[in-house]
C-alpha cells in the first residue's frame, strides 16, 4: 500500500509528524512476507520562511520532504491552483493508494479534490470540525475536503455530530482523537533535553521562566495572532493591540509575530502600540522554543485553532480572540474562553480572570498521543 502524506502551512507540520514516526515504525518492524506500506511525504511550499516551515521540520523530526511543489504565497485561487497543478503531477507519477491531507489549510483543499478527481482515496485527518462562519477560508476547506473524503478521522464528538448532520456515511467516520497531542507529548518529552537556541530568546524565556514562579497576577501571557478577520483591518487590530497593551500592565506579554501580522503592523503604522508597552515582540518560534513559552505562561490568548487544543491539555487558561470556534470542545471540557474580537470584551474578560484565576478544565477523549497510531491501523487494516 503507498500512501501520500501532505502538508504545507505551518500548522500542518505537527499533524504531520506523528503519521511519520508511525509509518516508519510499522516498516522497521513489518516481516517482508507481510502487506508492504510505503509513502512519499509532500510539502506544497505554502508556508516557506525558515520559522515557519523547516525549523518544524528539524525539531519534530520530520524528513526532508520527496516532493517540495514550491506553491508560495499569493490569492487564494492562485495559492490553491499552484499547488494544485503540481500535486497532480505527483500524483500521476506517484500513483498512490491513499492521499492524506491534515487540517484546513488551502493546500488541504488543493490536493484533496486533485487526488479525488484521479479517483485515488482521500483521508482528512482533523475531519467534521465546523465554525459555522463561511467567511473563513478554513470552514470553506474543511467542508470541501470532508465532502470527498473515504476516511473521515474526527478529533472531538462534535465532529461526527457535524459530518452525521451532513449525511456522511458513518462507515467513513472514525474517531481517533487529536493527532496535535501527539505531538504535543513528543514535544514535551524533547524539552527537557532541549538546548539554548539564539541566546537572546533564551534570556528572555529564562526570565519567563522565573516569572512563572510569582503568584498568578504578576505571571506572564502569551499571544499569537493572525486571521485575517483581526489583522487585515487597521481599526480592529489596533483595537485589539490597545487592549493587550491595557493587559501588559499586570503582567509582561511575549508576543511572536506571525508574518502576515508584522506586515501589517508596518503598514497600519501601530508599532507604537507595541514599542509603548510591556510586550516583548519576536519573530515566529520554534515549536519547541514556543512551546517552553506557552507551557508555564498564566494566560494565553490567541485566534489560532490548534492553541485552543493545547492549552486544554496543559491546563492553561486560554481567551481566544475569535467570535466562534470550531473546536467547541476546548469551551466545553477545556480551558478555552471565547472572547470575542473587541478590545472591550478581550478586558471584559481579563477582569474576570483576574479575580476567579482563570478557567480549569479536563483533557478531552482520546487526546492521549496515540491518535496517529490509530489512524494508521485503520488506513493499513482497511
Ligand atoms: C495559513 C492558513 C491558516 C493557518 C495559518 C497558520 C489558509 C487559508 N490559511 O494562513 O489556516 O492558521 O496558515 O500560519 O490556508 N508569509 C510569509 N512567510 C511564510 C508564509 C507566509 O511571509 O512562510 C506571509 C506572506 O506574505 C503571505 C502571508 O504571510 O501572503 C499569509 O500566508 P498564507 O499562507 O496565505 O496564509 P496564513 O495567514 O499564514
Amino acid at each position: 500500500m503507498k500512501i501520500l502524506l501532505v502538508a504545507g502551512a505551518r500548522p500542518n507540520f505537527m499533524k504531520i509528524a506523528p503519521l511519520v514516526h508511525q509509518l516508519k515504525s510499522l516498516q522497521a518492524g513489518k516481516p517482508t512476507s507481510e502487506k508492504m506500506i510505503s509513502y512519499k511525504l509532500i510539502h506544497t511550499g505554502q508556508h516557506y520562511d525558515y520559522e515557519m516551515s523547516k525549523v518544524f521540520f528539524e525539531e519534530l523530526d520530520i524528513p526532508e520532504p520527496d516532493y517540495f511543489l514550491g506553491a508560495g504565497s499569493g490569492s487564494h485561487a492562485e495559492q490553491t491552483a499552484k499547488v494544485m497543478v503540481e500535486f497532480e503531477k505527483v500524483c500521476m507519477k506517484e500513483k498512490p493508494d491513499v492521499v492524506v491531507v491534515v487540517g484546513d489549510v488551502n493546500s488541504t483543499l488543493a490536493c484533496s479534490v486533485t487526488a479525488k478527481k484521479l479517483n485515488i482515496k482521500v483521508a482528512h485527518v482533523e475531519a467534521g470540525l465546523r465554525s459555522g462562519d463561511m467567511t473563513m477560508p478554513e470552514e470553506i476547506n474543511r467542508i470541501v475536503t470532508d465532502s470527498m473524503s473515504d476516511y473521515l478521522f474526527v478529533s472531538e464528538k462534535s465532529g461526527i455530530r457535524n459530518l452525521k448532520k451532513e449525511g456522511k456515511n458513518k462507515k467513513k467516520i472514525f474517531f481517533v482523537g487529536n493527532i496535535m497531542i501527539d505531538t504535543l507529548y513528543y514535544g514535551l518529552k524533547k524539552l527537557t533535553s532541549y538546548q539554548a537556541g539564539k541566546r537572546e530568546k533564551q534570556q528572555d524565556i529564562k526570565r519567563a521562566s522565573r516569572q512563572a514562579d510569582k503568584p498568578a497576577s504578576q505571571k506572564y501571557a502569551v499571544v499569537t495572532l493572525h486571521r485575517p478577520s483581526n489583522v487585515d483591518d487597521k481599526d480592529k487590530l489596533s483595537d485589539i493591540l490597545s487592549a493587550l497593551k491595557e493587559i501588559s500592565r499586570d503582567m509582561t506579554i511575549y508576543f511572536p509575530i506571525h508574518p502576515r501580522t508584522e506586515k501589517n503592523i508596518r503598514r497600519f503604522n501601530l508599532r507604537s502600540i507595541l514599542k509603548d508597552s510591556n510586550m516583548k515582540t519576536m519573530a515566529p518560534l520554534s515549536y519547541i522554543d514556543f512551546l517552553s513559552l506557552w507551557k508555564d505562561a498564566a494566560l494565553v490568548l490567541t485566534d489560532s485553532g490548534g492553541i485552543q487544543e493545547e492549552t486544554t491539555v496543559l491546563g492553561i487558561p486560554c481567551f481566544t480572540i475569535r467570535e466562534n470556534t470550531e473546536r467547541p470542545i476546548t469551551i466545553e471540557q477545556g480551558t478555552n474562553t471565547l472572547v470575542g474580537t473587541k478590545g472591550r470584551g478581550i478586558l471584559e474578560a481579563y477582569r474576570k480572570f483576574k479575580k476567579g484565576g482563570g478557567k480549569k478544565g479536563r483533557i478531552p477523549k482520546l487526546w492521549d498521543g496515540k491518535t496517529a497510531k490509530r489512524i494508521i491501523n485503520i488506513l493499513y487494516i482497511d
